[in-house]
């Protein structure tokens, strides 16, 4: 029936597939290294003291189409990597190419992998299932994050 179909599809945009949310992790985790700066909760407690401090995105106030844009371009001159490969080759990100980023003494630290469109979404996926407005890490969302009694758990009072 055509109506269940819309709705159907109408939850979809709201909670993504479980699966895309499990990829988005993986790539959060792994691939992105994003918890290299901002922590494998993403509350800003890095995991490598040699990085730049990432902000916590638990508590950004971004929506969907601000992450993405901030995942490709990065924020020149302020530590966070632009993961798109073609970010400063055609002015896609800020208007501005590798000459106007030099010119402007504006650097990027390298990102530890480039990301695909569809992977960037997906990340988005993930962050905003498991991270964006989720509130402070805690033993019972560790929990449900790592979905088991995860070592790194322990930390957090019961
Ligand atoms: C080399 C360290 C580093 C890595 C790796 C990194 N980030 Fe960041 N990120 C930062 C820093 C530093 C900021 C704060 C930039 C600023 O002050 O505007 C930031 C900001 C952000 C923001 C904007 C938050 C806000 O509220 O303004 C988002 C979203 C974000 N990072 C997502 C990611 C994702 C997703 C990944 C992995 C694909 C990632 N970051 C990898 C350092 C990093």
């Amino acid at each position: 029936m055509l109506v269940a179909g819309l709705a159907a599809s109408a939850v979809h945009a709201q909670a993504p597939d479980a699966a895309d949310v499990a990829e988005g992790m993986r790539l959060f985790l792994q691939k992105g290294n994003c918890q290299a700066c901002h922590g494998w909760a993403g509350d800003g407690r890095k995991m490598d003291s040699q990085m730049p401090d990432g902000a916590n995105l638990r508590e950004t106030k971004l929506d969907r189409g601000d992450v993405i844009a901030a995942v490709k371009c990065g924020r020149p001159g302020r530590s966070m990597p632009a993961f798109d490969k073609f970010a400063y080759s055609d002015a896609r990100c800020y208007g501005m190419k590798q000459a106007d980023l030099k010119s402007r003494e504006l650097s990027l630290p390298d990102p530890p992998a480039t990301l695909q469109p569809r992977e960037i979404e997906l990340l988005a996926d993930f962050l905003f299932a498991k991270i964006v407005g989720k509130g402070p890490m805690n033993r019972a969302r560790c929990v449900e994050y790592w979905g088991s009694e995860a070592e790194v758990c322990g930390e957090f009072p019961k």
